[in-house]
């Protein structure tokens, strides 16, 4: 097997979906090969996250530059890389963990030891003539993951729309992710057309879903079933719904404020609403249900509808190995959002990625809000046979970039492709259709 070394990284500050600085970088090796990754950049951030490091000086994109994680590349990490193995990831990122010497890369920035890390994957996948997703398996099974489609967009992606951040579509009961993909279309322009009809708005937030004007969380449920229905699927069968609420955000002091239906509640009666939702709707998964601090909701939320609904740690665990095991000792959930610059390296992603399935969890491999054309995480989610991924609406090529990449990956493998479907939520006993709580 070839192992080429690194001969240096350069990079560069590009502009992400929203229009802000990000890192892009260039690995070089010594046959020749070479290739370039970008990094996402988060808008509801955990306060457990990796440091995304900003230049904070006023006078450029307000603060907001990326030059010196830029300069750290090229003039901290690139030496420290040169004659490294490209091919082996693990040496790669250790030294970049050992050169930051933080908990979490507040000296280099996540941002830059990140983008560094998936360049050197993706370079050495080109040096060895693999697609990334093979290359990252590292041999182990794959799989094409089920898609969450994000179609209504609210809370910090969406002003003026409902507090919960995300609902999405789940089309985990179809035969292959190209079908699913066609689905997850399907009923984002029925949903289009539904909330035209009703005068409800149809503009798009930053991850491609509407952003309507509605004036209960529970619309958003009753309108995507519909969608789902006219579009010719069955819910609850072929398609389900799955919630990010990203609670932190609209957290309290002990309380819950849902400011679109002007009422404040505690953990107990916000977890007694997902339960009646659940109990009316066809919801596969919820995401950040509560507060990344409310470890004891966490464990009772998990008490009352984790056998029936994957139950998603996102802010709570920051893709970080160390705060996931403590969710697995609490029995906290039973799934855990994956996403690489909230840990700022590939086989730290792993780590937390092998923590989860090794607990018998579900995995959702994920965007972030702010994205670029950068794919990596569509290769991730294949290779490391995650079982699932979000990354937004279908709409918006940021977000269309990683599911016709997905869709590449499909048909290249042809009879060998395998669609996760049901078997990605390990945790569900039954399909919805029927179970009650
Ligand atoms: P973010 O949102 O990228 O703005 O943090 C995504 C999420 O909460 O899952
Ligand atoms: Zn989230």
């Amino acid at each position: 097997m070839a192992k080429a070394a690194v001969e240096k990284v350069t990079a560069r500050e590009v502009l992400d979906s929203r229009g802000n600085p990000t890192v892009e970088a260039t690995a070089h090796l010594s046959d020749g090969a070479s290739a370039w990754a970008m990094v996402p950049s988060g808008a509801s951030t955990g306060r457990y996250e990796a440091l995304e490091l900003r230049d904070g000086d006023g006078s450029r994109y307000g603060g907001k530059g990326v030059l010196k994680a830029v300069a750290n590349v090229e003039q901290v990490i690139s030496p420290a890389l040169k004659g490294v193995a490209a091919g082996v990831q693990e040496a790669v990122d250790r030294i970049l963990v050992e050169l930051d010497g933080t908990p979490n890369k507040a000296k280099l920035g996540a941002n830059a030891t990140l983008a560094v890390s998936m360049a050197a994957a993706k370079a050495a996948s080109a040096s060895q003539g693999k697609p990334l997703h093979v290359y990252m398996s590292g041999g182990g099974p794959a799989g094409l993951p089920v898609p969450m489609f994000n179609i209504l967009n609210g809370g910090r992606h969406a002003h003026n729309s409902i507090d919960i951040q995300e609902v999405m579509v789940v089309p985990a009961g179809l035969p292959s992710f190209a079908e699913a993909l066609r689905c997850g279309a399907e009923v984002y322009h029925t949903l289009g057309r539904l909330l035209r009809e009703r005068g409800l708005g149809s503009n798009v937030g930053d991850e491609g879903g509407y952003a309507a004007t509605l004036s209960a969380n529970l619309d958003a449920l009753a309108l995507i079933c519909a969608a789902i229905e006219d579009s010719g699927y069955r819910p609850g069968d072929e398609c389900f719904i799955a919630l990010d609420a990203a609670a932190s955000e609209f957290y309290d002091d002990g309380n819950y404020t849902l400011a679109c239906e002007g009422r404040t509640l505690s953990s107990d009666e916000l977890i007694d609403l997902y339960r009646s939702w659940v109990q009316e709707y066809p919801i596969i998964s919820i995401e950040d249900g509560l507060h990344e601090d409310d470890w004891a909701g966490w464990r009772e939320l998990n008490r009352v509808l984790g056998a029936r609904v994957q139950l998603v740690g996102d802010d709570l665990y920051t893709t970080n190995p160390r705060r996931i095991q403590t969710g697995v000792q609490e029995a906290a959930s039973n799934a855990v959002l994956i996403k690489p610059n909230q840990i700022g390296t590939l086989t730290e992603t792993l780590e937390a990625v092998s923590m989860t399935k090794a607990a018998g969890w579900g995995s959702v491999m994920s965007h972030r809000s702010g994205e670029t054309e950068d794919t990596t995480i569509a290769d991730l989610a294949v290779g490391w046979n995650t079982g699932q991924i979000k990354t937004g609406a279908p709409c918006r090529s940021e977000r269309l970039a990683k599911y016709n990449r997905l869709l590449k990956i499909e048909d290249e493998l042809g009879d060998e492709a395998s669609y996760a479907g049901m078997a990605a939520f390990p945790h569900i006993c039954s399909r919805m259709k029927g179970a009650s709580l």
